[in-house]
């Protein structure tokens, strides 16, 4: 077993990959040569991305794709989408070809509000804890008034503080429940500094208050974060055609519709199906959340927290068909920044907004959503139709033949076979060896 390190974060990184080829790659060549081909070979660039994080051995690529043909709110875009899924932009640019010919995407802002919290322990009266917030309130809101003067001058900045008896989840356990507006910003940080600074003033002010010194009974703060549960940060889109408008491959607009509008009604009566059908979706949402350098995991967790919240977990998108007319559309919370983070540092990040023609974050938010309806309806519609793998095996054709060093001339004659034959793992061995005897 290879002995704990002290120190690791200090070394320089010749050393940091010395020790990892040394204690768990049997100082092999091979892996340490392939760490230093990700390298990218403008140093400042490197150095940049470096500093991203603590102890970066080298780049870790993904591809960086283009779904174009999104006609949203009747501006045209072409969305940069970071996946490794050989068929999610494929899947994104048919569904933004279907939809381009049946009057495209609309995408409204609902809300975009943010929040944290100040979790607390207190196991005195009550009302004493509320006179208390009371008493203090201007003062915790007058502490921020630094951290958060430029956030106002903008228009954004705290909305309001209030006091919260949790005690019926768990004895003793109040909170302090903030609201936000962050415009442009994710607003994280702007956040986090925000409750730390609060709680760090109703901390202190809770020694000057006699009730509770007098019962030797005080608050205490346990912790302060954002959440990342951002119902009141909502976002909608849909798309919308007469049902014969929906004649689709070898199937018929009324058909197609019954069935979609089945398939999402499965989605939300069922767990199983519902966990699914909103990956697709995130399969959307994460591709453009990461090309635009926002955090994917505070998007995932919000909006599967967002699924659940009627008590069951569902489907995120809605299906009808009224009067003749399909209508298909998500809601979702989405905390988006287009400013702050990695927005301008990571040269990638600025040329996807460019890509978007450079959108606010409540712009961004309407785009990610279509997104994930896009991705979600492409699923739908192969799931109803062919199934999906016919579309995901021919998208990952490629990857099979790579992982068989298939040569070029290999990978055309390999291309032009499974044209008109079913694509499996197996039948591209199969092919390959063929070929090669
Ligand atoms: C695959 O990444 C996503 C799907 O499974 C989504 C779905 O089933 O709706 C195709």
């Amino acid at each position: 077993m290879p002995k704990p390190v002290s120190g690791f974060s200090k070394k320089t990184k010749e050393e940091k990959i010395q020790w990892l080829a040394k204690t768990y790659l049997g100082n092999e060549p091979t892996a340490v040569a392939t760490l230093r081909k990700y390298w990218n070979n403008d140093a400042t660039l490197q150095k940049l991305h470096d500093d991203f994080i603590e102890n970066t051995l080298t780049n870790y690529y993904l591809p960086f794709g283009i779904a174009p043909n999104f006609l949203i709110n009747n501006s045209l875009y072409a969305l940069p989408m970071v996946i490794e899924e050989s068929s999610v932009v494929a899947a994104a640019s048919n569904a933004a070809k279907f939809w381009l010919e049946r009057g495209g995407f609309t995408a409204e802002v609902l809300s975009t509000q943010k929040n944290g919290q100040i979790h607390i322990n207190f196991f005195g009266k009550k009302s004493d804890l509320e006179q208390f917030f009371s008493e203090v309130k201007s003062e915790l809101i007058a502490s921020i008034g630094a951290i958060q003067s430029n956030m106002k001058n903008r228009g954004g900045g705290l909305i309001d503080i209030e006091l919260i008896d949790t005690t019926e989840t768990l004895e003793g356990y109040y909170q302090l429940h903030a609201t936000f507006e962050t415009l442009d910003a994710m607003g994280a940080n702007f956040i986090n500094s925000c409750l730390e600074e609060i709680a760090n003033t109703f901390e202190a002010k809770t020694k000057q208050f006699p009730p509770f010194s007098e019962n030797n009974t005080y608050p205490e703060v346990v912790l302060s974060i954002l959440s990342n549960y951002v119902p009141e940060c909502l976002v909608r889109a849909s798309v919308s055609c007469p049902v014969e408008d929906l004649n689709d491959k070898a199937i018929d607009g009324k058909t197609f519709a019954n069935k979609f509008v089945r398939a999402v009604a499965i989605a939300k009566a069922e767990e199983r199906r519902a966990v699914t059908h909103n990956k697709g979706i995130m399969n959307g949402i994460d591709a453009l959340v990461l090309a635009t350098g926002n955090d994917f995991r505070a998007i995932e967790a919000g909006a599967h927290a967002y699924a659940a919240k009627d008590g069951n977990y569902t489907s995120l998108t809605h299906a009808k068909i009224e009067n003749g007319i399909f209508t298909f559309w998500i809601e979702i919370p989405l905390a988006l920044g287009t400013v702050g983070g990695l927005t301008s540092l990571h040269p990638m990040v600025k040329l996807a907004f460019d890509i978007l023609q450079k959108p606010n974050a409540s712009k961004l938010m309407e785009i990610v959503a279509v997104a994930g309806l896009a991705q979600n309806f492409a699923a739908i519609r192969s799931l109803i139709t062919t199934g999906i793998q016919k579309g995901h095996m021919k998208m990952h054709l490629m990857n099979i033949l790579n992982q068989l060093c298939a040569s070029e001339t290999e990978k055309q004659k390999a291309v032009t076979y499974f044209k008109e034959n079913t694509v499996s793992h197996s039948a591209v061995i199969d092919f390959v060896e063929t070929l090669r005897n």
